[in-house]
Protein backbone atom coordinates (compact mmCIF):
# COMPACT_ATOMS: atom_id res chain seq x y z
CA UNK A 1 0.00 0.00 0.00
CA UNK A 2 1.55 3.44 -0.79
CA UNK A 3 1.07 6.46 1.74
CA UNK A 4 -1.73 7.89 0.27
CA UNK A 5 -4.22 4.60 0.52
CA UNK A 6 -2.81 3.98 4.02
CA UNK A 7 -4.26 7.31 4.89
CA UNK A 8 -7.70 6.34 3.32
CA UNK A 9 -7.74 3.54 5.16
CA UNK A 10 -7.26 5.07 8.07
CA UNK A 11 -9.26 7.88 7.73
CA UNK A 12 -12.39 5.44 7.37
CA UNK A 13 -11.27 3.12 9.89
CA UNK A 14 -10.57 5.67 12.78
CA UNK A 15 -13.36 8.05 11.38
CA UNK A 16 -11.76 11.37 9.64
CA UNK A 17 -12.96 10.69 6.50
CA UNK A 18 -15.44 8.46 4.83
CA UNK A 19 -16.75 8.20 1.24
CA UNK A 20 -20.16 10.05 1.15
CA UNK A 21 -23.35 8.19 1.08
CA UNK A 22 -20.82 4.73 1.67
CA UNK A 23 -23.98 2.30 2.27
CA UNK A 24 -24.57 3.08 -1.84
CA UNK A 25 -21.28 2.29 -2.83
CA UNK A 26 -20.14 5.95 -2.63
CA UNK A 27 -20.81 9.39 -4.81
CA UNK A 28 -17.60 10.04 -6.55
CA UNK A 29 -15.44 12.29 -5.53
CA UNK A 30 -17.48 13.60 -2.84
CA UNK A 31 -16.44 12.71 1.16
CA UNK A 32 -18.21 13.39 4.48
CA UNK A 33 -15.85 13.81 7.47
CA UNK A 34 -16.16 11.68 10.31
CA UNK A 35 -16.23 12.48 14.07
CA UNK A 36 -12.50 12.80 14.50
CA UNK A 37 -12.15 14.63 11.03
CA UNK A 38 -15.06 16.76 11.62
CA UNK A 39 -12.92 18.24 14.81
CA UNK A 40 -9.56 18.50 12.59
CA UNK A 41 -11.10 20.44 10.27
CA UNK A 42 -12.89 22.35 13.05
CA UNK A 43 -9.48 23.42 14.23
CA UNK A 44 -7.93 23.79 10.65
CA UNK A 45 -10.69 26.77 10.18
CA UNK A 46 -10.81 28.12 13.81
CA UNK A 47 -6.64 28.64 13.61
CA UNK A 48 -7.49 29.97 9.89
CA UNK A 49 -10.15 32.87 10.92
CA UNK A 50 -7.97 33.52 14.01
CA UNK A 51 -4.76 34.33 11.62
CA UNK A 52 -6.80 36.47 9.37
CA UNK A 53 -9.64 38.29 10.77
CA UNK A 54 -8.71 38.38 14.59
CA UNK A 55 -4.99 39.26 13.87
CA UNK A 56 -5.66 41.82 11.41
CA UNK A 57 -7.58 44.56 12.86
CA UNK A 58 -8.47 45.67 8.83
CA UNK A 59 -10.06 42.05 7.85
CA UNK A 60 -13.13 41.45 8.45
CA UNK A 61 -15.64 38.33 7.91
CA UNK A 62 -18.75 37.21 5.59
CA UNK A 63 -20.14 34.24 4.89
CA UNK A 64 -22.11 35.16 1.72
CA UNK A 65 -24.64 32.63 0.24
CA UNK A 66 -23.80 29.90 -1.92
CA UNK A 67 -26.40 30.83 -5.14
CA UNK A 68 -26.16 33.56 -5.79
CA UNK A 69 -27.44 35.80 -8.82
CA UNK A 70 -26.71 34.10 -12.10
CA UNK A 71 -24.93 37.42 -14.07
CA UNK A 72 -22.26 37.34 -10.79
CA UNK A 73 -21.13 34.35 -12.96
CA UNK A 74 -20.80 36.01 -16.54
CA UNK A 75 -19.29 38.69 -15.29
CA UNK A 76 -16.50 36.81 -13.28
CA UNK A 77 -16.10 35.24 -16.80
CA UNK A 78 -16.96 31.68 -14.85
CA UNK A 79 -19.86 31.04 -17.88
CA UNK A 80 -17.55 31.61 -20.13
CA UNK A 81 -14.26 30.53 -19.24
CA UNK A 82 -13.99 28.29 -16.31
CA UNK A 83 -12.78 25.26 -18.63
CA UNK A 84 -10.56 22.63 -18.14
CA UNK A 85 -9.12 20.87 -21.24
CA UNK A 86 -10.06 17.01 -20.95
CA UNK A 87 -8.45 14.16 -22.59
CA UNK A 88 -9.43 10.37 -22.84
CA UNK A 89 -7.65 7.68 -22.75
CA UNK A 90 -9.38 5.14 -25.28
CA UNK A 91 -8.51 1.95 -24.10
CA UNK A 92 -9.10 2.54 -20.00
CA UNK A 93 -11.66 5.07 -21.10
CA UNK A 94 -10.35 7.19 -18.34
CA UNK A 95 -10.55 10.66 -18.74
CA UNK A 96 -7.71 13.15 -17.53
CA UNK A 97 -6.67 16.97 -17.78
CA UNK A 98 -4.23 17.68 -20.74
CA UNK A 99 -2.13 20.31 -19.12
CA UNK A 100 -1.73 18.06 -15.92
CA UNK A 101 -0.28 14.92 -17.85
CA UNK A 102 2.30 17.24 -19.65
CA UNK A 103 3.12 18.76 -16.44
CA UNK A 104 3.62 15.48 -14.83
CA UNK A 105 5.79 14.69 -18.35
CA UNK A 106 8.06 17.20 -17.56
CA UNK A 107 8.40 16.46 -14.25
CA UNK A 108 9.49 12.92 -15.39
CA UNK A 109 11.54 14.13 -17.70
CA UNK A 110 13.67 16.36 -15.09
CA UNK A 111 14.13 13.74 -12.07
CA UNK A 112 15.78 11.31 -14.80
CA UNK A 113 18.44 13.64 -15.87
CA UNK A 114 16.51 14.81 -19.22
CA UNK A 115 16.87 18.40 -18.53
CA UNK A 116 17.35 20.11 -22.44
CA UNK A 117 14.55 17.80 -23.39
CA UNK A 118 12.32 18.43 -20.09
CA UNK A 119 13.39 22.55 -20.89
CA UNK A 120 12.29 22.25 -24.66
CA UNK A 121 8.88 20.55 -23.52
CA UNK A 122 7.82 23.14 -21.10
CA UNK A 123 9.02 26.38 -23.33
CA UNK A 124 6.60 24.39 -25.99
CA UNK A 125 4.10 24.05 -23.14
CA UNK A 126 3.83 27.66 -22.07
CA UNK A 127 3.63 28.58 -25.63
CA UNK A 128 0.39 26.31 -25.60
CA UNK A 129 -1.05 27.46 -22.56
CA UNK A 130 -1.23 31.17 -24.30
CA UNK A 131 -2.07 30.33 -27.83
CA UNK A 132 -5.78 31.15 -28.88
CA UNK A 133 -6.12 27.09 -29.88
CA UNK A 134 -4.98 26.02 -26.50
CA UNK A 135 -6.66 22.28 -26.94
CA UNK A 136 -5.07 21.90 -30.12
CA UNK A 137 -1.60 22.48 -29.10
CA UNK A 138 -1.61 20.67 -25.56
CA UNK A 139 -3.11 17.51 -27.99
CA UNK A 140 0.01 17.98 -30.35
CA UNK A 141 2.68 18.12 -27.54
CA UNK A 142 0.82 14.68 -26.11
CA UNK A 143 1.04 13.65 -29.33
CA UNK A 144 4.70 14.39 -30.37
CA UNK A 145 5.69 13.41 -26.71
CA UNK A 146 4.28 10.18 -26.95
CA UNK A 147 3.07 10.58 -24.10
CA UNK A 148 0.75 7.51 -22.93
CA UNK A 149 -2.33 6.76 -20.62
CA UNK A 150 -1.26 6.66 -16.60
CA UNK A 151 -3.31 3.35 -16.37
CA UNK A 152 -3.44 1.91 -19.71
CA UNK A 153 0.09 2.66 -20.64
CA UNK A 154 -1.43 2.82 -24.21
CA UNK A 155 -1.20 5.38 -26.99
CA UNK A 156 -4.45 5.94 -28.34
CA UNK A 157 -5.98 9.16 -27.45
CA UNK A 158 -9.06 11.53 -28.35
CA UNK A 159 -8.96 15.05 -29.25
CA UNK A 160 -8.43 17.80 -26.41
CA UNK A 161 -11.98 19.11 -25.40
CA UNK A 162 -12.93 21.92 -22.93
CA UNK A 163 -15.07 21.16 -20.21
CA UNK A 164 -17.36 23.83 -17.77
CA UNK A 165 -17.11 22.99 -14.51
CA UNK A 166 -20.01 25.00 -13.06
CA UNK A 167 -22.82 22.76 -11.27
CA UNK A 168 -26.10 24.12 -12.78
CA UNK A 169 -29.36 23.78 -11.04
CA UNK A 170 -33.15 25.77 -11.18
CA UNK A 171 -34.06 28.37 -8.57
CA UNK A 172 -38.09 27.75 -8.37
CA UNK A 173 -40.14 25.72 -10.03
CA UNK A 174 -39.74 25.90 -13.66
CA UNK A 175 -37.07 24.59 -15.19
CA UNK A 176 -35.61 26.59 -18.41
CA UNK A 177 -32.76 29.07 -19.20
CA UNK A 178 -34.76 32.12 -17.06
CA UNK A 179 -34.05 30.22 -13.61
CA UNK A 180 -30.82 28.39 -14.35
CA UNK A 181 -28.32 29.50 -11.29
CA UNK A 182 -24.81 27.71 -10.54
CA UNK A 183 -23.31 26.52 -7.28
CA UNK A 184 -20.31 28.70 -6.45
CA UNK A 185 -17.23 27.66 -7.81
CA UNK A 186 -15.30 30.11 -5.35
CA UNK A 187 -15.96 31.80 -2.62
CA UNK A 188 -14.67 34.93 -3.73
CA UNK A 189 -16.93 36.38 -5.65
CA UNK A 190 -19.66 36.35 -2.64
CA UNK A 191 -16.74 39.07 -1.33
CA UNK A 192 -16.45 40.66 -4.29
CA UNK A 193 -20.32 41.93 -4.50
CA UNK A 194 -20.73 42.78 -0.92
CA UNK A 195 -17.59 44.56 -1.08
CA UNK A 196 -19.10 48.25 -0.57
CA UNK A 197 -21.59 46.97 2.24
CA UNK A 198 -18.64 45.63 3.97
CA UNK A 199 -16.50 48.26 3.79
CA UNK A 200 -18.88 50.58 4.65
CA UNK A 201 -21.11 48.85 7.45
CA UNK A 202 -17.73 47.76 9.08
CA UNK A 203 -15.99 51.40 7.91
CA UNK A 204 -13.00 50.24 6.72
CA UNK A 205 -10.52 51.84 4.63
CA UNK A 206 -7.88 50.87 1.84
CA UNK A 207 -6.05 48.69 2.49
CA UNK A 208 -8.45 46.20 4.19
CA UNK A 209 -9.63 42.62 3.17
CA UNK A 210 -12.81 40.41 4.12
CA UNK A 211 -11.89 36.84 4.76
CA UNK A 212 -14.51 34.19 4.13
CA UNK A 213 -14.82 30.17 4.49
CA UNK A 214 -17.43 28.13 2.51
CA UNK A 215 -18.33 25.58 0.11
CA UNK A 216 -17.50 25.75 -3.36
CA UNK A 217 -18.37 23.07 -6.48
CA UNK A 218 -16.59 21.86 -9.11
CA UNK A 219 -17.82 19.53 -11.58
CA UNK A 220 -14.48 17.89 -11.69
CA UNK A 221 -14.23 15.37 -14.50
CA UNK A 222 -11.39 14.06 -13.05
CA UNK A 223 -11.85 13.68 -9.72
CA UNK A 224 -9.27 11.08 -8.06
CA UNK A 225 -6.80 11.07 -5.11
CA UNK A 226 -9.12 10.90 -1.89
CA UNK A 227 -10.22 14.57 -0.73
CA UNK A 228 -7.58 16.24 -3.30
CA UNK A 229 -9.93 16.94 -6.15
CA UNK A 230 -13.56 16.71 -4.87
CA UNK A 231 -16.56 18.38 -6.68
CA UNK A 232 -17.99 19.52 -3.27
CA UNK A 233 -14.85 21.31 -1.27
CA UNK A 234 -14.55 24.02 1.06
CA UNK A 235 -11.94 27.32 0.62
CA UNK A 236 -10.56 29.87 2.78
CA UNK A 237 -10.33 32.96 0.90
CA UNK A 238 -9.28 36.28 1.66
CA UNK A 239 -9.68 39.61 -0.74
CA UNK A 240 -7.56 42.24 0.11
CA UNK A 241 -8.07 45.92 -1.18
CA UNK A 242 -5.23 47.71 -2.09
CA UNK A 243 -4.65 50.85 -3.74
CA UNK A 244 -3.44 50.36 -7.44
CA UNK A 245 -0.13 50.46 -7.62
CA UNK A 246 0.65 49.06 -4.19
CA UNK A 247 -0.86 45.32 -5.28
CA UNK A 248 3.09 43.59 -5.65
CA UNK A 249 4.01 44.99 -2.00
CA UNK A 250 0.86 43.23 -0.86
CA UNK A 251 1.10 40.28 -2.41
CA UNK A 252 4.76 39.39 -1.06
CA UNK A 253 3.10 40.36 2.28
CA UNK A 254 0.66 37.74 1.92
CA UNK A 255 2.89 35.24 0.55
CA UNK A 256 5.01 35.45 3.28
CA UNK A 257 2.47 35.42 5.65
CA UNK A 258 0.49 32.61 4.56
CA UNK A 259 3.20 30.11 4.16
CA UNK A 260 4.02 30.96 7.96
CA UNK A 261 0.98 29.22 8.07
CA UNK A 262 1.42 26.51 6.92
CA UNK A 263 4.50 26.41 9.09
CA UNK A 264 3.32 27.20 11.92
CA UNK A 265 0.29 24.14 11.96
CA UNK A 266 3.07 21.54 12.02
CA UNK A 267 4.30 21.17 8.19
CA UNK A 268 8.05 20.85 7.46
CA UNK A 269 9.18 23.61 5.54
CA UNK A 270 11.01 21.66 3.57
CA UNK A 271 7.66 19.76 2.21
CA UNK A 272 6.67 23.32 0.76
CA UNK A 273 7.25 25.53 -2.12
CA UNK A 274 5.97 27.36 -4.55
CA UNK A 275 5.32 27.49 -7.79
CA UNK A 276 4.62 30.26 -9.91
CA UNK A 277 1.57 29.99 -12.43
CA UNK A 278 2.98 29.31 -16.13
CA UNK A 279 -0.25 31.21 -17.65
CA UNK A 280 -1.39 33.95 -15.91
CA UNK A 281 -5.24 34.36 -16.37
CA UNK A 282 -5.83 37.85 -18.13
CA UNK A 283 -7.04 39.33 -15.38
CA UNK A 284 -3.98 38.39 -13.05
CA UNK A 285 -0.90 40.52 -12.91
CA UNK A 286 1.15 37.96 -10.21
CA UNK A 287 0.15 34.30 -9.06
CA UNK A 288 2.24 31.68 -7.05
CA UNK A 289 0.44 28.72 -5.67
CA UNK A 290 1.48 27.41 -2.58
CA UNK A 291 2.81 23.67 -2.80
CA UNK A 292 3.12 20.55 -0.80
CA UNK A 293 4.67 17.45 -1.45
CA UNK A 294 2.20 14.82 -1.68
CA UNK A 295 2.48 11.19 -1.78
CA UNK A 296 1.34 11.47 -5.45
CA UNK A 297 3.93 14.44 -6.26
CA UNK A 298 3.99 18.46 -5.78
CA UNK A 299 0.59 19.85 -5.61
CA UNK A 300 -1.43 23.01 -4.55
CA UNK A 301 -2.93 23.64 -1.69
CA UNK A 302 -3.32 27.43 -1.75
CA UNK A 303 -3.02 30.12 -4.50
CA UNK A 304 -1.79 33.82 -3.99
CA UNK A 305 -3.11 35.80 -7.11
CA UNK A 306 -3.14 39.64 -7.60
CA UNK A 307 -6.54 40.15 -9.26
CA UNK A 308 -6.01 43.60 -10.51
CA UNK A 309 -9.24 45.26 -10.48
CA UNK A 310 -10.88 43.11 -13.07
CA UNK A 311 -13.51 41.63 -10.33
CA UNK A 312 -14.94 44.69 -9.27
CA UNK A 313 -14.50 46.33 -12.81
CA UNK A 314 -16.72 43.77 -14.39
CA UNK A 315 -18.87 44.05 -11.33
CA UNK A 316 -19.43 47.57 -11.73
CA UNK A 317 -20.20 46.76 -15.46
CA UNK A 318 -22.76 44.43 -15.24
CA UNK A 319 -24.73 45.20 -12.06
CA UNK A 320 -24.41 49.07 -13.17
CA UNK A 321 -23.57 49.68 -9.41
CA UNK A 322 -20.78 51.95 -9.28
CA UNK A 323 -17.28 49.68 -7.13
CA UNK A 324 -15.37 52.80 -6.46
CA UNK A 325 -13.44 54.02 -3.32
CA UNK A 326 -13.01 57.14 -2.54
CA UNK A 327 -9.47 57.28 -0.47
CA UNK A 328 -9.83 60.16 2.17
CA UNK A 329 -5.85 60.42 2.08
CA UNK A 330 -5.18 60.40 -1.39
CA UNK A 331 -8.28 62.54 -2.00
CA UNK A 332 -8.88 60.71 -4.90
CA UNK A 333 -11.62 57.94 -6.50
CA UNK A 334 -10.78 54.14 -7.90
CA UNK A 335 -11.41 50.95 -7.95
CA UNK A 336 -9.50 48.85 -5.61
CA UNK A 337 -7.22 46.46 -6.60
CA UNK A 338 -6.94 42.94 -4.84
CA UNK A 339 -4.82 40.41 -3.71
CA UNK A 340 -6.42 36.98 -3.04
CA UNK A 341 -5.23 34.01 -0.79
CA UNK A 342 -7.29 31.22 -1.50
CA UNK A 343 -7.19 27.97 0.45
CA UNK A 344 -8.56 24.57 0.00
CA UNK A 345 -9.14 23.28 3.21
CA UNK A 346 -9.95 19.72 2.38
CA UNK A 347 -6.79 20.15 0.77
CA UNK A 348 -5.24 21.36 3.59
CA UNK A 349 -6.61 18.31 5.25
CA UNK A 350 -5.13 15.98 3.17
CA UNK A 351 -1.73 17.80 4.00
CA UNK A 352 -2.17 17.30 7.72
CA UNK A 353 -2.92 13.84 7.52
CA UNK A 354 -0.13 13.21 5.23
CA UNK A 355 2.43 14.96 7.25
CA UNK A 356 1.07 13.42 10.76
CA UNK A 357 1.11 10.06 9.39
CA UNK A 358 3.95 7.72 10.86
CA UNK A 359 4.86 4.39 11.51
CA UNK A 360 7.26 3.16 13.74
CA UNK A 361 8.53 -0.20 15.36
CA UNK A 362 8.16 -0.36 19.02
CA UNK A 363 9.55 -4.35 20.34
CA UNK A 364 8.69 -6.12 17.78
CA UNK A 365 5.08 -4.30 17.17
CA UNK A 366 4.13 -1.90 14.82
CA UNK A 367 2.60 1.70 15.62
CA UNK A 368 0.93 4.33 13.33
CA UNK A 369 0.99 7.63 14.93
CA UNK A 370 -0.45 10.54 14.02
CA UNK A 371 1.81 13.51 14.93
CA UNK A 372 -0.49 16.14 14.75
CA UNK A 373 0.90 19.67 15.86
CA UNK A 374 -1.09 19.30 19.29
CA UNK A 375 -3.60 23.01 18.27
CA UNK A 376 -5.08 21.08 15.45
CA UNK A 377 -5.17 17.07 16.77
CA UNK A 378 -9.10 16.22 17.20
CA UNK A 379 -8.75 15.38 20.78
CA UNK A 380 -6.24 16.92 22.82
CA UNK A 381 -6.04 14.49 25.73
CA UNK A 382 -7.69 10.90 26.66
CA UNK A 383 -7.74 9.88 30.37
CA UNK A 384 -7.94 6.58 30.97
CA UNK A 385 -8.43 4.57 34.26
CA UNK A 386 -5.63 1.77 35.20
CA UNK A 387 -8.51 -0.32 36.63
CA UNK A 388 -12.28 -0.51 36.40
CA UNK A 389 -12.05 -0.11 40.60
CA UNK A 390 -10.89 1.45 43.61
CA UNK A 391 -12.36 4.43 42.89
CA UNK A 392 -10.52 5.09 39.61
CA UNK A 393 -12.84 5.30 36.53
CA UNK A 394 -14.66 8.15 38.71
CA UNK A 395 -11.42 10.33 39.67
CA UNK A 396 -10.57 9.76 35.50
CA UNK A 397 -14.10 11.19 34.38
CA UNK A 398 -14.34 14.03 36.90
CA UNK A 399 -10.63 14.87 35.18
CA UNK A 400 -11.83 14.07 32.07
CA UNK A 401 -15.11 16.63 32.22
CA UNK A 402 -12.68 19.28 34.08
CA UNK A 403 -10.10 19.33 30.81
CA UNK A 404 -13.24 19.07 28.57
CA UNK A 405 -14.16 23.01 30.24
CA UNK A 406 -10.56 23.72 28.49
CA UNK A 407 -10.33 21.66 25.06
CA UNK A 408 -11.53 18.23 23.44
CA UNK A 409 -10.69 15.39 26.26
CA UNK A 410 -11.64 11.84 25.95
CA UNK A 411 -12.65 9.14 28.56
CA UNK A 412 -11.25 5.85 27.26
CA UNK A 413 -11.76 3.00 30.29
CA UNK A 414 -12.13 -0.22 27.79
CA UNK A 415 -9.11 -3.14 26.43
CA UNK A 416 -5.30 -2.96 27.96
CA UNK A 417 -3.50 0.36 28.65
CA UNK A 418 -1.56 -0.52 25.69
CA UNK A 419 -4.24 -0.50 23.56
CA UNK A 420 -5.78 2.33 24.53
CA UNK A 421 -2.58 4.06 23.80
CA UNK A 422 -2.47 2.64 20.41
CA UNK A 423 -6.25 4.05 19.81
CA UNK A 424 -5.34 7.14 20.55
CA UNK A 425 -1.92 7.17 18.76
CA UNK A 426 -4.33 6.96 15.66
CA UNK A 427 -6.29 9.14 16.68
CA UNK A 428 -3.61 12.16 17.00
CA UNK A 429 -4.33 12.48 20.49
CA UNK A 430 -1.16 14.03 21.79
CA UNK A 431 -1.42 13.42 26.05
CA UNK A 432 -2.52 10.52 27.52
CA UNK A 433 -3.77 10.76 31.38
CA UNK A 434 -3.65 7.81 33.35
CA UNK A 435 -5.37 7.46 36.67
CA UNK A 436 -3.89 4.82 38.98
CA UNK A 437 -3.25 3.94 42.46
CA UNK A 438 -0.79 6.47 43.24
CA UNK A 439 -3.38 9.42 42.11
CA UNK A 440 -5.44 7.68 44.77
CA UNK A 441 -2.90 8.30 47.70
CA UNK A 442 -1.42 11.52 46.07
CA UNK A 443 -3.27 12.91 43.66
CA UNK A 444 -0.45 12.86 41.01
CA UNK A 445 -1.54 11.48 37.32
CA UNK A 446 0.91 10.35 34.39
CA UNK A 447 1.13 12.11 31.34
CA UNK A 448 2.43 10.05 28.40
CA UNK A 449 3.56 12.38 25.71
CA UNK A 450 2.26 11.00 22.47
CA UNK A 451 5.58 11.59 20.26
CA UNK A 452 8.41 10.45 22.39
CA UNK A 453 6.00 7.92 24.57
CA UNK A 454 7.57 9.29 27.85
CA UNK A 455 5.65 9.58 31.12
CA UNK A 456 6.43 11.61 33.55
CA UNK A 457 3.68 12.44 37.01
CA UNK A 458 1.80 16.01 37.95
CA UNK A 459 -0.47 16.91 40.33
CA UNK A 460 -3.82 16.24 38.12
CA UNK A 461 -5.41 19.56 39.30
CA UNK A 462 -2.24 21.28 37.41
CA UNK A 463 -3.22 18.90 33.99
CA UNK A 464 -5.15 21.62 32.21
CA UNK A 465 -2.58 24.27 32.42
CA UNK A 466 0.77 22.03 32.08
CA UNK A 467 -0.75 20.35 29.04
CA UNK A 468 -2.03 24.14 27.31
CA UNK A 469 1.58 24.89 27.64
CA UNK A 470 2.98 21.45 26.42
CA UNK A 471 0.42 22.37 23.52
CA UNK A 472 1.62 25.86 22.92
CA UNK A 473 5.17 25.05 22.89
CA UNK A 474 5.02 21.65 21.43
CA UNK A 475 7.74 21.14 17.96
CA UNK A 476 8.05 18.44 16.08
CA UNK A 477 11.52 16.87 17.09
CA UNK A 478 9.95 16.87 20.91
N1 LIG B 1 -10.74 32.24 -5.92
C1 LIG B 1 -9.62 31.65 -6.54
C2 LIG B 1 -9.72 30.20 -6.67
O1 LIG B 1 -10.78 29.60 -6.46
P1 LIG B 1 -8.34 28.09 -7.32
O2 LIG B 1 -6.86 27.93 -7.52
O3 LIG B 1 -9.24 27.63 -8.40
O4 LIG B 1 -8.55 29.64 -7.03
C3 LIG B 1 -8.17 27.76 -4.76
O5 LIG B 1 -8.75 27.37 -5.98
C4 LIG B 1 -7.91 26.55 -3.88
O6 LIG B 1 -9.11 25.79 -3.74
C5 LIG B 1 -6.89 25.57 -4.47
O7 LIG B 1 -5.58 25.94 -4.14
C6 LIG B 1 -7.29 24.27 -3.82
O8 LIG B 1 -6.68 24.14 -2.56
C7 LIG B 1 -8.79 24.41 -3.63
N2 LIG B 1 -9.51 23.64 -4.66
C8 LIG B 1 -9.78 24.00 -5.92
N3 LIG B 1 -10.45 23.03 -6.57
C9 LIG B 1 -10.63 22.03 -5.67
C10 LIG B 1 -11.25 20.74 -5.72
N4 LIG B 1 -11.87 20.31 -6.80
N5 LIG B 1 -11.21 19.97 -4.61
C11 LIG B 1 -10.60 20.39 -3.48
N6 LIG B 1 -10.00 21.59 -3.38
C12 LIG B 1 -10.02 22.41 -4.45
Amino acid sequence: MDLLEKIVSLSKRRGFVFPSSDIYGGLGATYDYGPLGVELKRNVKERWWREMVYRHDNIEGLDAAILMHPTVWKASGHVDAFHDPMIDDKASKRRYRADDLIERHIEKLETSGKGKQARDVRTRFVAALHSDDMPKELHRIILDEEIRGPDSGAFDWTEVRQFNLMFETHAGAVVDDETKIYLRPETAQGIFVNFRLAQETARQQVPFGIAQIGKAFRNEIVARRFIFRMREFEQMEMQYFVCPGTQMEHFEEWRAKRMQWHIDNGVRPERLRWHEHEKLAHYADAAFDVQYDFPMGWQEIEGIHSRTDFDLKRHQEFSGKKMEYFDPHRKEKYIPYVVETSAGLDRTILMLLCEAYEEEHIEGEERVVMKFHPEVAPVKAAVFPLVKRDGMPETAQALAADLRGHFNAFYDDSGSIGKRYRRMDEAGTPFCITVDGETMETGSVTIRDRDSMSQERIPKDNAADYLKDRMRTWSRSA
